[in-house]
């Protein structure tokens, strides 16, 4: 997607195949800059420290992460540790066990002379797949997108909001939740988007409205406790979020607060949709109540990061010293409330029945 103009991914391999290249997220929206990762500790701490964010990017990032440990040293031993010491990064999202999965299941069977060049092959394949399924969703998305648009009577905007980023930066190119909404304004729909400010890490601010500018679509930002009066109001035609993991009976993980709107979306008729790669589904699970929820530093709540007035870049405490802080990273919006899933394949009911008819291949 574009950034000032110039066509960008989340990341790359380096020109001289010694390293791969990230935008550094936490940087964003005031700072634009890029990072190499060198070594397969770079990547786990860029996925932990949240340089790079959005389940498949997630995935995609530790899928290098392994590249550059097989650079390194291609023996058994290393492969098992790089595996292990990614895993650990971050727990809720899925595709990373999924890309670590895909990695070490093409990778161990291989001569160690021959990882190396097999880990880039296999990273890239991964990174390339993940921008075939994000254009797809946005492909089916569109389609939800222009019923709506007649039902309403094409008048006024076509309003959609969205929580947290699910947009081209938590890929590798056009995002999940943000792919319909791209695909949709450049297929001439007046789509004008809520971006929720998604506390603590506030990703919809930051970030989704910056992918949202640079796109040149219409769009407000709006605090998290916004949606349900903007709903109530009739001001939003349809709801659209990312997942982190979605079972195989269709409860959706997503970031903090996907819950609350998916409750505000129900009571207010208005649809809500989740954009779900296949590689976000875990076959493994039934019940979203065992989604492993990942907790997150305090500070990310008591301590806000932002520009002054002065142009610089600077974080400020907002909570008494003394008050503790809880950060849980993300909820679980059961799949009774979801209108349905954009999957790469189409779109489905939030249920097992509905999963298992796109993918009978995979639920197997
Ligand atoms: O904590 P983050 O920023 O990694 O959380 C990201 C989300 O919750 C996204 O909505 C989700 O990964 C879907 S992204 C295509």
């Amino acid at each position: 997607m574009l950034v000032k103009g110039e066509p960008y991914r989340t990341i790359w391999p380096r020109a001289d195949g010694q390293a791969v290249t990230i935008i550094d997220q936490t940087r964003l929206p005031h700072v634009f800059a890029t990072v190499d990762l060198e070594t397969a500790a770079d990547a786990e701490h860029a996925i932990r420290q949240m340089l790079v964010r959005g389940a498949p990017l997630i995935g995609a990032t530790a899928a290098f992460g392994v590249w550059l440990a097989m650079r390194a040293d291609p023996s058994d031993a290393a492969l098992e540790d790089a595996l292990a010491l990614l895993l650990a990064a971050r727990p809720t999202a899925v595709n990373l066990r999924w890309a670590l999965d895909a990695m070490g299941a093409t990778l161990a069977p291989l001569a160690p002379s021959a990882r190396a060049d097999a880990a880039l092959a296999k990273a890239q394949a991964i990174a390339e797949e993940d921008v075939v399924i994000n254009s797809a969703i946005g492909d089916h998305g569109l389609q939800a997108f222009e019923e709506i648009w007649r039902a309403k009577g094409e008048r006024g905007s076509l309003n959609v909001l969205t929580h947290c980023n699910a947009g081209w930066l938590a890929t590798v190119d056009w995002g999940t939740a943000l792919a319909p909404i791209y695909k949709a304004h450049d297929a001439g729909l007046p789509v004008h988007v809520w971006v929720d400010e998604t506390r603590p890490r506030n990703q919809g601010f930051s970030l989704t409205a910056w992918e949202l500018l640079n796109h040149g679509v219409p769009h407000h930002v709006i605090v998290d406790n916004a949606g349900g009066h903007l709903m109530q109001r009739g001001e939003v035609d349809l709801c659209i979020v990312g997942t982190d993991r979605t079972t195989a009976a269709g409860d959706v993980c997503n970031k903090i607060g996907t819950y609350l709107k998916a409750l505000a979306a129900k009571d207010n008729d208005v649809p809500f949709y989740v954009a779900l790669p296949s590689p976000t589904i875990d076959w493994t699970l039934d019940d979203g109540r065992n989604v492993p929820i990942e907790e997150r530093a305090e500070e990310e709540v008591t301590q806000l990061t932002g520009r002054t007035a002065d142009g610089d870049v600077g974080t400020v405490e907002i909570v008494p010293t003394g008050s503790a802080a809880a950060n849980p990273a993300f909820d679980v919006t059961p799949s009774r409330l979801v209108t349905g899933l954009i999957t790469e394949r189409g779109t489905c009911a939030a249920s097992a029945e509905g999963l298992r008819g796109l993918f009978a291949d995979r639920a197997a």
